[in-house]
C-alpha cells in the first residue's frame, strides 16, 4: 500500500526526530523542517497508486505542508496507540492527554491532510479551552467524535456537520459551549440527548423540543380555538341580530293567526317562540321594500339592537325577505301606559317612578344615541313587572328638533298625572289637551290631577310641581326649556320627597356602551 509505503519511508526519520513526543521546540523543529529532495517524487508515486490519498487533490502539491502532516501523521498514530501506524491508521487517540492534545489541534496542515484511514477521534478528557476545532470537520470521512470532558465554549458550527455524512457518534458532553443559535432541526435528528448532556447545548435542544411542540401542538390549538371562536361569534352574532326568513316563520308558526297579536297600520305584530324557548315579539311589514329602504331598515336595526337601558325594551334583532321585513324584540308581558292610566287608577308613586323612568331612558337616548328618536305615545309605552316603563319605538332618521322632544316629554308627563288624554295621533289634540291644562294655569292646576287618584296635600303640591314642570316641557314659545339633566334632577327630587326608592340613576345605565359620561346640556 502506498500510505503503508508512505509511513514506512517516514518510519526511519521519525525514530530519529521525534525520540519522544512533540515539545514546543520539535514544533519549531517541525517549521525548519525541509522535505527531502526525492520527496515530489515519492508522493507522485503514491498518488499514481493511490489517487485517494488527501494530498493528491491539492495540486500543485504543498510540499513542505504535506511533508509537515506526514511526519505529524505518523506521530500521532503512533501516540493513539494504533495497532499498526505503519499498515493502517484507524483512530486519533488523545483521550486523557491535556498536555499534547492541544498541541496536535494546532496543526492545522495535518487535518487539512487527515488519513483517510482515521474513522474515529477521540479528544474527550483534555482540558481543551478554546471554540470548537473547527480542523477536525477536514477528516470527514469519520464515525465517531468523542470531544466530551472538556471547556470548550462558543457556538457549535452546525452546519458543518454536514459534512460529517457517516458520522454515528457524537459526543460533546461536559462542555461549556452557549446554547444560542442552535436551531439545525437535523443536527438534533441525527443525534440524542445523551450526546450533549452538560455540553450547554442541551438546554436549547429542549428548548428548540417546546418549540417544536408548541408549533406542532399549539399552532394547531391556535386555529382551532380560533375557528371555535369565530365559529361562535358568527353564530351567536346571527342568532341574536340577524334572523332568516325560517327563523321567522318557525317563531310565529307560519305567520299563523293564533300567534297575531295586533296591527297598526301596515305592522302586523305576532308573539312568537324562537328555538331557545324565549318569546318574543315580531313585528312584520308584508310590503315589497325597495332596495334603498330596506338597506335604511338594516342600518336602523343595527343601531337599535345596541341600546341597553333598563327603560328601553331589547330589540333582539331583524330579518328581510323579498316578502317582508321584520323587528324582533324581547316579548314583554305587561300592558301600556295607555291601558294602566285607565283601567288601574295607579297612585301617585307608582305615576313619578313611570316618568322618572321615561326620563332616565331619555336621558341615555341622548347621552349614547342622540341620532335615535323614539315615541313617548302611551300607548307605544310598555310596562313590565315591577311597573318599569318601556319605550318600545324607535326611528333613526328621526329629525325632531330637541325642542320637540321635550314639548312630548312635557305631553308625556301631563297624561300621567291628569289621566286625560287628548284624542291620538293628531299634534292638534295635543294642543287641545294643554289648552285644557293651561285654562287651570296658575291658580287652579290641583283641578287638572286624575281625580280618581286618592291624595293628600304633600301629594297635591307635588302634582302641581309636576304639572308645572310638564308645561314648562311644552313651550315651545320661549327658550325656557331645561336641560335633560335638570329635567332628571328635579324628576329625582321630587320622587325622593314622595317617597319613591330612586335606584334610577341614568348615569349608571348610560355607561353600558363603556363611553365616558358627558353631560349633556346641548338639549
Ligand atoms: C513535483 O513534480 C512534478 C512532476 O512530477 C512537477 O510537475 C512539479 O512542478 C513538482 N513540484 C515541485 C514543487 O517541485
Ligand atoms: C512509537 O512510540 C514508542 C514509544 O512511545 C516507540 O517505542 C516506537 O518506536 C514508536 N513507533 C514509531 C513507528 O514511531
Ligand atoms: C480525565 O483524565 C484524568 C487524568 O488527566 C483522569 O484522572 C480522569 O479519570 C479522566 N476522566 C475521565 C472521565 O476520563
Ligand atoms: C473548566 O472550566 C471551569 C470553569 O469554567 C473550571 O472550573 C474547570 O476546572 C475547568 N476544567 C478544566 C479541566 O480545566
Ligand atoms: C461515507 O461512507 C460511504 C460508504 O462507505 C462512502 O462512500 C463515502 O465516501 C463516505 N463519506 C465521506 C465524507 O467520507
Ligand atoms: C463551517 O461552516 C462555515 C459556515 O457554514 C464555513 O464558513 C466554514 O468554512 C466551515 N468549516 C469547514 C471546516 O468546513
Ligand atoms: C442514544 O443513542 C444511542 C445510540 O446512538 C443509544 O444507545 C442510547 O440509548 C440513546 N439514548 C437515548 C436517551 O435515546
Ligand atoms: C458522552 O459522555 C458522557 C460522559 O462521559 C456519557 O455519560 C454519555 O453517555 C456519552 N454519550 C454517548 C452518546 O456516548
Amino acid at each position: 500500500m502506498a500510505s503503508a509505503n508512505l509511513f514506512h519511508f517516514f518510519a526511519a526519520i521519525l525514530s530519529i526526530l521525534f525520540p519522544t513526543a512533540f515539545t514546543a521546540t520539535v514544533v519549531e523543529d517541525l517549521n525548519n523542517l525541509k522535505p527531502p529532495p526525492d520527496f515530489n517524487s515519492t508522493i507522485t508515486k503514491n498518488c499514481r497508486t493511490n489517487p485517494s490519498i488527501r494530498y493528491c487533490n491539492s495540486t500543485p502539491f504543498d510540499l513542505h505542508e504535506i511533508f509537515k502532516s506526514t511526519i505529524v501523521a505518523s506521530h500521532l498514530c503512533n501516540v493513539s496507540n494504533n495497532p499498526n501506524c505503519v499498515e493502517s491508521f484507524p483512530k486519533i487517540d488523545l483521550h486523557g492527554q491535556p498536555k499534547i492534545a492541544p498541541l496536535y489541534l494546532s496543526f492545522t496542515f495535518f487535518w487539512k491532510y487527515c488519513p483517510l484511514t482515521v474513522l474515529s477521534i477521540d479528544l474527550s478528557n483534555n482540558s481543551l479551552k478554546s471554540n470548537f476545532p473547527t480542523d477536525i470537520f477536514h477528516c470527514s470521512q469519520i464515525q465517531g467524535l468523542d470531544l466530551s470532558h472538556n471547556n470548550l465554549s462558543g457556538d457549535v458550527p452546525v452546519q458543518n456537520f454536514t459534512l460529517l455524512e457517516n458520522l454515528t457518534f457524537l459526543n460533546l458532553s461536559y462542555n461549556d459551549f452557549s446554547e444560542s443559535k442552535i436551531s439545525e432541526t437535523h443536527f438534533f435528528e441525527r443525534f440524542n440527548s445523551s450526546s450533549f448532556i452538560h455540553s450547554g447545548v442541551l438546554p436549547n435542544h429542549k428548548e428548540f423540543k417546546i418549540k417544536a411542540v408548541l408549533l406542532l401542538v399549539g399552532f394547531p390549538v391556535f386555529v382551532i380555538v380560533m375557528v371555535v371562536f369565530w365559529g361562535w361569534l358568527c353564530f351567536t352574532h346571527r342568532k341574536v341580530h340577524k334572523f332568516t326568513p325560517a327563523v321567522i316563520k318557525a317563531a310565529t308558526d307560519g305567520f299563523s293567526k293564533q300567534n297575531l297579536v295586533g296591527k297598526t297600520g301596515q305592522i302586523s305584530i305576532y308573539k312568537g317562540v324562537l328555538k331557545d324557548g324565549s318569546e318574543v315579539k315580531i313585528e312584520i311589514c308584508f310590503n315589497n321594500i325597495t332596495r334603498e329602504n330596506r338597506k335604511r331598515f338594516v342600518e336602523q336595526s343595527k343601531v337599535v339592537v345596541q341600546l341597553h337601558h333598563k327603560n328601553i325594551a331589547p330589540v333582539l334583532g331583524w330579518c328581510y325577505s323579498s316578502r317582508f321585513r321584520a323587528t324582533v324584540t324581547k316579548w314583554i308581558d305587561g300592558e301600556s301606559v295607555e291601558t294602566w292610566l285607565s283601567t288601574s287608577n295607579p297612585p301617585w308613586k307608582q305615576r313619578v317612578k313611570v316618568i322618572l323612568g321615561i326620563a332616565a331612558g331619555i336621558c341615555y337616548l341622548h347621552e349614547e344615541w342622540p341620532e335615535v328618536g323614539y315615541n313617548l305615545k302611551t300607548k307605544d309605552i310598555l310596562l313590565s313587572e315591577n311597573v318599569e316603563p318601556l319605550i318600545t319605538r324607535f326611528k333613526l332618521d328621526d329629525n325632531h328638533s330637541s325642542l320637540k322632544k321635550m314639548y312630548k316629554f312635557g305631553v308625556f308627563i301631563l297624561e300621567i298625572v291628569t289621566t286625560r288624554r287628548a284624542v291620538e295621533e293628531l299634534e292638534k289634540d295635543d294642543t287641545s289637551f294643554l289648552e285644557w291644562v293651561k285654562l287651570h294655569y296658575p291658580e287652579n292646576l290641583e283641578n287638572v290631577i286624575d281625580e280618581r287618584m286618592k291624595k293628600n296635600a304633600d301629594i297635591v303640591s307635588h302634582a302641581v310641581e309636576v304639572v308645572k314642570f310638564g308645561l314648562m316641557c311644552t313651550d315651545l314659545s320661549n327658550s325656557r326649556q331645561p336641560s335633560w339633566d335638570t329635567i332628571y334632577a328635579v324628576l329625582s327630587n321630587i320622587s325622593s320627597t314622595a317617597g319613591i326608592s330612586s335606584s334610577t340613576d341614568h348615569r349608571k345605565s348610560s355607561t353600558d356602551r363603556g363611553r365616558v359620561h358627558k353631560h349633556v346640556h346641548h338639549i
